[in-house]
């Protein structure tokens, strides 16, 4: 949704010198890493005077935040900016100009080639600068070209404004609080290493500061992320060693923050504190992203995931042991180099064992630069996507099979947001999965109980209780 009240179809008119602000428009692919970057970039550029529009066409400035995780999540830069060197050009004939900038991990992971592939770009800026976007843009004004693509040995979160409330409250009850950046694992499939660097763990007071201004702004949900989030550490308030756990123990004082989550996190950093809070803490939802890639060890030691197939189970027992109702996500790649019908049966043998409510799975994609791409027995395309077939058929029947055994049951709900229909509220589920009430039963950010009375495909339907 745009905050700008000058929507309207076609060019607007220009404006220099009026003191009217510039605007800014910013389109967001790959993860919630990228969600929350591109929040943060749009705080960044406010404080330099661009608000923010939903329409690309009447955009000072046009930034692309990317993905490289697959060649296909690459590929649709290059066609996005196609589309936008015609857009620039019929600003150009009304006498607008237009800076065009790419961030995100394709920025980090191609830098100058992005210009020399599309000349278009005025900016390419990596993850870990965007705490310098203002002056790149005030240079890219100035008709230069910039390239930012240095592991910054600054902070940038410290250097980041602070998001405003009015943004925030915008936003709704829901919010991303990075904890956590980078990755220094290497599973030989992934470009994440390379794109956003190593480890870096924010410091408890700022995660703490963050969270209460997202509190005090009206936010009910927190998800924690982190491309290892439960790899997270830092030195606590009483001067001991925290993880995630602890700091999940902090957090869940703040007052006003009725739920907490956390994602992406990997099955070698679940440690004693981490599961001990999932015992505890009603606020933390008892949902748990937990990718386990493949059930084959073989396949597990090739991408060099450092555990095998019965760690990962017996880590669920630990966990479910904990907390008995928790319900669990994971991803999933089929074809990695040398996967053979043993190998991926393994796989459908581990979904079979664990039961996931909900699935990411992908076609193995080489990336340049990693392990995996140079690796021999590539797989063939069409094997690929008859595996892929045949787990997403197993993964959504347990995922169907998950939301009709809620029917019937008692949950609390998240009211979020009126829904498409006249007198229907959305509401989002401990399980993420949204939940249509057909009266208002409550304020948006309430969490109110409800009984489940329906379960289609993608959502839940439930009246008040
Ligand atoms: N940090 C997260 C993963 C981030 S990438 C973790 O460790 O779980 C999100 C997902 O994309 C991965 O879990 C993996 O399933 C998938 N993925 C990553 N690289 C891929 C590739 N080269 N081809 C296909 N899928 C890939
Ligand atoms: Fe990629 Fe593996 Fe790191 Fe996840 S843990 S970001 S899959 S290298
Ligand atoms: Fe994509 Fe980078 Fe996230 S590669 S998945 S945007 S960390």
């Amino acid at each position: 949704m745009s905050e700008t009240t000058t929507m309207q179809a076609g060019l607007p008119a220009s404006n220099p010198g009026t003191g009217a602000t510039k605007k800014v428009f910013v389109k967001t692919y790959g993860c919630q890493m990228n969600v929350y970057d591109s929040q943060r970039m749009a705080d960044a550029l406010a404080a330099d005077g661009y608000a923010a529009t939903e329409v690309m066409e009447e955009a000072d400035l046009v930034l692309l935040n990317t993905c490289h995780i697959r060649e296909k999540a690459a590929e649709k830069v290059y066609s996005e900016l196609g589309r936008i060197r015609k857009l620039k050009a019929e600003r150009a004939s009304l006498g607008r100009d237009t800076v065009i900038g790419v961030a995100g991990c394709v920025a980090q992971a191609e830098g100058e080639e992005i210009v020399r592939r599309a000349p278009v770009v005025d900016i390419v800026i990596g993850p870990q600068t965007y705490h310098r976007l203002p002056d790149a843009v005030r240079k890219a004004r100035d008709g230069g070209k910039v390239v930012e693509t240095d592991y910054a040995i600054e902070d940038k979160f410290e250097r980041l404004p602070a998001p405003r409330r009015a943004e925030l409250r915008r936003r709704g009850v829901t919010a991303f609080l990075t904890v956590q950046e980078g990755c220094d694992k290497f599973c030989t499939f992934c470009v994440v290493p390379y794109t956003r660097g190593s480890e870096v763990s924010r410091p408890v007071a700022q995660i703490v500061r963050e969270a209460e201004q997202l509190a005090a702004a009206g936010v009910r949900e927190i998800t924690l992320l982190g491309q290892n989030v439960n790899a997270w550490h830092g030195e606590g308030p009483d001067g001991r060693q925290w993880g995630l756990g602890e700091l999940l123990f902090r957090l869940a004082e703040i007052a006003g923050i009725g739920r907490l989550r956390y994602t992406t996190s990997h099955p070698r950093d679940m440690d004693d504190a981490l599961i001990a809070a999932h015992r505890d803490l009603d606020r933390l939802m008892p949902y748990l992203h937990l990718p386990v890639q493949a059930g084959s060890d073989r396949i597990l030691k090739a991408m060099n995931r450092r555990h095998t197939a019965d760690d990962y189970l017996r880590l669920i027992d630990r966990i479910r042991a904990a907390r008995p109702d928790i319900a669990l996500s994971g991803d999933f790649i089929v074809g990695f180099p040398g996967e053979t019908d043993a190998d991926f049966e393994a796989t459908m043998q581990i979904v079979r064992d664990v039961t996931f409510v909900q699935a990411f799975s992908f076609k193995y994609s080489p990336r340049p630069g990693t392990p995996g791409a140079d690796m021999d027995a590539q797989v063939d395309e069409s094997v690929k996507d008859e595996r892929l077939q045949r787990l997403q058929a197993l993964l959504a029947r347990q995922q169907r099979e998950f939301a009709d055994a809620l029917v019937g049951r008692k949950t609390d709900v998240l009211i979020e947001k009126p829904g498409r229909s006249p007198g229907q509220w959305v509401g989002r589920s401990p399980w993420l999965m949204p939940v249509i009430l057909d009266e208002k039963a409550g304020e948006i950010g309430d969490i109110v109980d409800v009984r489940i009375n329906r379960a289609a495909a993608n959502s839940l339907f439930a009246q008040a209780v």
